[in-house]
Parts: C-alpha cells; structure tokens; sequence
C-alpha cells in the first residue's frame, strides 16, 4: 500500500476536472492525483513523479479512455515546451472550463454576475509578442518545468509576422555564451501591449460598457501604459487622469495625446501607490477608477481606492487569483463585485483575462 503513493508507481485513474494549473485532478484511493495534458471523464494511465503541494504530481503515460473534447495539438513541441498548456483540448472546451474557473473563484463574492467568456477571434497565431531565450546557436523557449533550453522556429500562438521574424533571427545568429531574455514584437516599442491585438478590441470594448455613461463625470485611470484604453475611456468622460511607472509609456501615451488633440485626458508619470496616496491626502474624488494592474494585482492600492469615493471601480486583471485579493480587500472597504467579464486573451493556454465591475455597498 506504501509504494502505491511512491514515485514511479503506475496506476490507471479517471480524471475529474482541471484544475486552475490545466492539470487534471482525480481523487483516487483516499489520494489526490494531478496529471497534465488530460481532460475530464478522460481514463488514462500514469506513473507518479513524487508529492507536490498535497498532491501526487504525475506524469502521463497512456490514455485509456479519451474525452470526445480531446484534438490533436498544432504544435510538434506541445507537451515539452512551457508555453501552452491546453492544445489538446478543443478550443469550445477551453473557454467552457476557463468559465467554470471564474465561477468557482468568485462563487462566495455574493451575488456577482459572472458574464459569458469571450472567446478569442483567433484561437491560434493570436500573439503580438513573445519572450525568448537565446543561448549559443539556438533561440527558443524552456522546456516545462525546467531551464532546459528548446530550439523553436516557429510558435502556433505567435503571428505569422512574428513568425517570419523569428524565422530571420534563427538565420541571423550571433551566440552568446550566457543566455539572453530577447523580446520579439510585431511593433519596434519596448513597453506594455496586450499580446492578442484582435481580443483587446474586446477588451476595451468591455471597460467602456462598464463605464458610467455620464459625460459630466470624471475618472481616474490605474497603470494606463501608453494609452491603451484611456483613448476610448477618455470619450465617456469629462476629465480622465491616467497614471503609469513606466517613462517611455507615459511618453508615448503624451505623443499620442498630442497628435490626436486630445484635452481632457492628463498623463502621469508616477509609482500607482505615491500618486493614489497624494491624492487620497489631498481629499481627491473620481466618480470612476480605472485599473489594469500587472499580474501581481493592486496589492496596498487596494485599500486607498475606496478613499477616492468612486461610484464604480472597474479591474482589469490578467490574473483571477490576484483579482480575488484584491476583491477581498474592496469589499471588506465597501464595495461590492457586482459583475465579471472573462475574456479568452491567452488561447491554449491556463491563462485568462477578467473584466471586474465594483459598485458602492447599498
Ligand atoms: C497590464 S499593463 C496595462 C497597461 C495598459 N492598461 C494597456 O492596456 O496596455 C500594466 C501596466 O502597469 C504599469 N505598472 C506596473 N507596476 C506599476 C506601479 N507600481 N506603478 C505604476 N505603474 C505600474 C506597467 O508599466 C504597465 O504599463
């Protein structure tokens, strides 16, 4: 019975949901056990690697019994690299079970309206840009759980473009000896972008629905980058005053602003925390809050927010987990998570954007 629990004991188990990490959890023999690259109701065959967190972490070796929701992935290196964790699974399931992750999540927040996900236009070929790594003659991405170098030369979830550029850069070597991080983009800029051009329409499209629709108010906008929404926000509002840490966003977004004549939006070049503090001391009021923090979420911001008297307050998050910290900290400050929109920004793989909507406590 001992050695049932051992690393490299095999067993055949039924797979019971995913998990937020896309492993599959089953609940075998009194044990919880998490295997990758398995789907639902799928029976397969696994050998146990060791204990991880509570749980036997496994490797897979055969499946038994296969999900019907189960596609041939488009990548040779699928399983190996460390990028993409669901293209086994077809596309309609993947956005069927990042719902149910939100709706979990968020199920003890109260009466949340958890809104539909919205699927990616492009469920492949959708990034922008893609992070590298580049040592002697070869450019690629780590292997799973490892710092174990593979030779990519093309990626599924890259554009074509970026495709045809890692292509060119895979001919045009130079070797380092040491390896280097090397960030690939469709555009020449250095700073933030949403990685999926065709979903951010989407996602912009989403903040401004949730924007009070009164011209007379005003906002306040949270790690703006260079602009990315605060363009679009900027047209349901009186004033919108935009905040960033990064120099060369803040830059860009005031270029911007120039060439588009633009008056009623200011920029700010400030850490979040030091200019929602100043504000707060200086008694400042926003009707609105605007924030898309990166994915380690609002942190300290969180409990100034409430102090700037928004009557709604509208999260951005590329990380559910860290949006659920945040939602804590403004619902126990008054605020109530009255609606979430998923959005499917990161196909293929265990990552999904939020929308989040907050309202004053009645
Ligand atoms: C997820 S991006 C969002 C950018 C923009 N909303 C967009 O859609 O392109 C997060 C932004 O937060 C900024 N940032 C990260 N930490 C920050 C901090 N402590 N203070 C100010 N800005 C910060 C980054 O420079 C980045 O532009």
């Amino acid at each position: 019975m001992e050695n049932m629990n051992k690393a490299g004991f095999q067993d055949i188990i039924t797979i019971d949901y995913l998990n937020d990490h896309a492993l599959g959890v089953s609940y075998h023999n009194g044990k919880i056990f998490n295997t990758p690259f398995t789907i639902p109701g799928e029976v397969v065959k696994i050998e146990i690697l060791g204990k991880k967190k509570g749980a036997l972490a496994c490797k897979l070796l055969d499946i038994i019994e296969s999900s019907p929701k189960r596609v041939s992935p488009l990548c040779p290196c699928f399983g190996v690299c460390g990028g993409c964790e669901m293209q086994h699974i077809s596309y309609d399931e993947q956005v069927a079970i990042k719902q149910r992750w939100i709706k979990q999540l968020f199920a003890s927040a109260g009466q949340t309206i958890i809104r539909d996900i919205i699927p990616s236009p492009e469920p492949y070929h959708y990034r922008n840009r893609i992070t590298l790594h580049h040592l002697k003659k070869t450019w690629g991405f780590y292997k799973r759980l490892s710092h174990e170098l593979i030779a990519i030369d093309e990626c599924k979830i890259a554009s074509q473009p970026l495709n045809l550029k890692l292509k060119l850069k895979t001919v045009n070597k130079t070797a380092p000896q040491e390896a280097e991080v090397f960030e690939l983009r469709e555009d020449a800029g250095h700073s933030f972008q949403q990685v999926n051009s065709a979903q951010n329409q989407n996602l912009i499209d989403t903040v401004c629905s949730y924007c009070l629709n009164k011209k007379s108010l005003t906002a306040l906008e949270l790690y703006c980058g260079s602009g990315n929404l605060s363009f679009e926000i900027t047209k349901k509002f009186k004033t919108v005053m935009a905040v960033d840490g990064d120099p060369e966003a803040v830059r860009q977004a005031q270029v911007a602003k120039k060439n588009r004549g633009e008056k009623n939006i200011q920029f700010i070049h400030s850490p979040v925390y030091d200019a929602v503090f100043n504000m707060v001391q200086e008694l400042r009021q926003f009707d609105v809050v605007v924030c898309d923090p990166p994915r380690e979420g609002l942190r300290e911001t969180a409990r100034l927010i409430p102090r700037l008297k928004p009557r709604r307050i509208i999260c951005v998050s590329c990380n559910p987990s860290s949006l659920a910290s945040d939602a804590r900290v403004l619902i126990q400050n008054g605020y109530q998570l009255s609606e979430i929109t998923p959005i499917d920004m990161f196909p293929q793989t265990r990552h999904v954007e939020t929308v989040a909507c907050f309202d004053p406590k009645n």
